[in-house]
């Protein structure tokens, strides 16, 4: 059964902030906490509603899978040191790359993600920790589609009857799960996070991982992410819900100096959408259209094509993974 849902209108940050803390600070007792922390709205509330209540009971990790953007990994952390808030950073890039390498069908590349996550990174480090208690920034949303089958979101346990105690030795909680996204924004923003957090685009789980058409390499990666930083400088002023650079895998011949290039391809997106259940593309004005071409094929190694995708979802989606 799903949770009931405080609905944002409802939302009493203050009361919501100093109940939660509450019950968080008696359920862990004398015990010790963990989280995740990937710089995302929800576990960048939880991190910071439970350093509030817990203070040294809590430790936050990033893990460091190799598929963020440019700085990111930096930024997440000085961000949460500028509120006392230390984070642990573990570098586990070699091994996402391993579970990748070799992977091109979409769903294969996404569980590799999912599994690498859980099963070699995290899961181990829950339990060489010690902590009885694992901290997650699960969202009634996520709760929704889960049981509606839509997608797994990895973080839902309970809902799929498995007992994480008796599975693996540690207790779950979830202090968002009656929250939906702009709940969780309004709450964010009353915990002091900055508004580069608390109105921060969507960005999915599996990162730039999700933008490569094909095998998913370290050099494509750092591809896709020189794009994205272009893309994201020259859209972000047009209100769109989320604007995006996709890698293609297949070459094409193309052409520079007076000689024949065979090079990569790069298809930028932007997203017009309330629900992002179905989309528009944005109505980017064409001298936009043309600057991209031009910064991405000069300032990304190797780009010789820049295409605008027009398709509305569906049927396309959002990202190409
Ligand atoms: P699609 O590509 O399914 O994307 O049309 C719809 C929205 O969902 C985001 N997205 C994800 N978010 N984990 C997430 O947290 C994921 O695995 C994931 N896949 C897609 C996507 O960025 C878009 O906003």
């Amino acid at each position: 059964m799903a949770p009931r849902e405080i609905r944002v209108e409802d939302l009493d940050t203050e009361k919501f902030i100093r109940e939660k803390g509450e019950e968080m600070a008696r359920v862990v007792g004398d015990g010790r906490a963990i989280n995740a922390l990937s710089g995302g709205v929800d576990s960048s509330a939880v991190t910071v509603l439970a350093h509030r209540a817990l203070g040294a009971r809590i430790e936050t990790v990033f893990i460091e899978n190799g598929l963020m953007r440019e700085g990111e990994s930096g930024s997440v952390v000085a961000t949460f040191a500028g509120l006392g808030i230390p984070v642990r950073v573990i570098d586990a890039r070699a091994r996402f790359f391993a579970a990748l390498a070799g992977l091109t069908d979409p769903e294969d590349k996404r569980n590799a993600i999912t599994k690498t996550f859980y099963s070699t990174v995290f899961g181990p480090l829950v339990r060489d920790s010690g902590a009885t208690f694992l901290l997650h920034g699960t969202i009634l949303t996520d709760v929704e589609e889960t049981v509606a089958g839509i997608k797994r979101q990895h973080n839902i346990l309970a809902q799929l009857g498995i007992d994480p105690e008796k599975a693996y030795g540690y207790r779950v909680l979830e202090p968002l799960i009656e929250l939906r996204k702009p709940a969780v924004r309004k709450l964010a923003r009353a915990l002091g996070l900055p508004a580069s957090v608390y109105a921060r685009p969507p960005f999915p789980g599996p990162a730039l991982a999700a933008r490569v058409i094909g095998e998913v390499t370290p050099e494509d990666v750092a591809l896709v992410r020189a794009a994205t930083t272009i893309v994201e400088a020259e859209l972000s002023g047009f209100g769109a819900f989320q604007c995006m650079a996709i890698l293609h895998g297949e070459r094409v011949p193309g052409m520079r100096h007076g000689r024949r290039e065979y090079g990569r391809q790069i298809e930028v997106r932007c997203w017009d959408t309330a629900d992002a259940v179905s989309a528009r593309p944005t109505a980017v004005p064409f001298a936009t259209l043309v600057r991209l071409g031009e910064r991405i094929s000069s300032e990304v190694p190797g780009v010789v094509s820049v295409t605008y995708n027009v398709t509305a979802k569906p049927p396309s989606t959002m990202e190409a993974v």
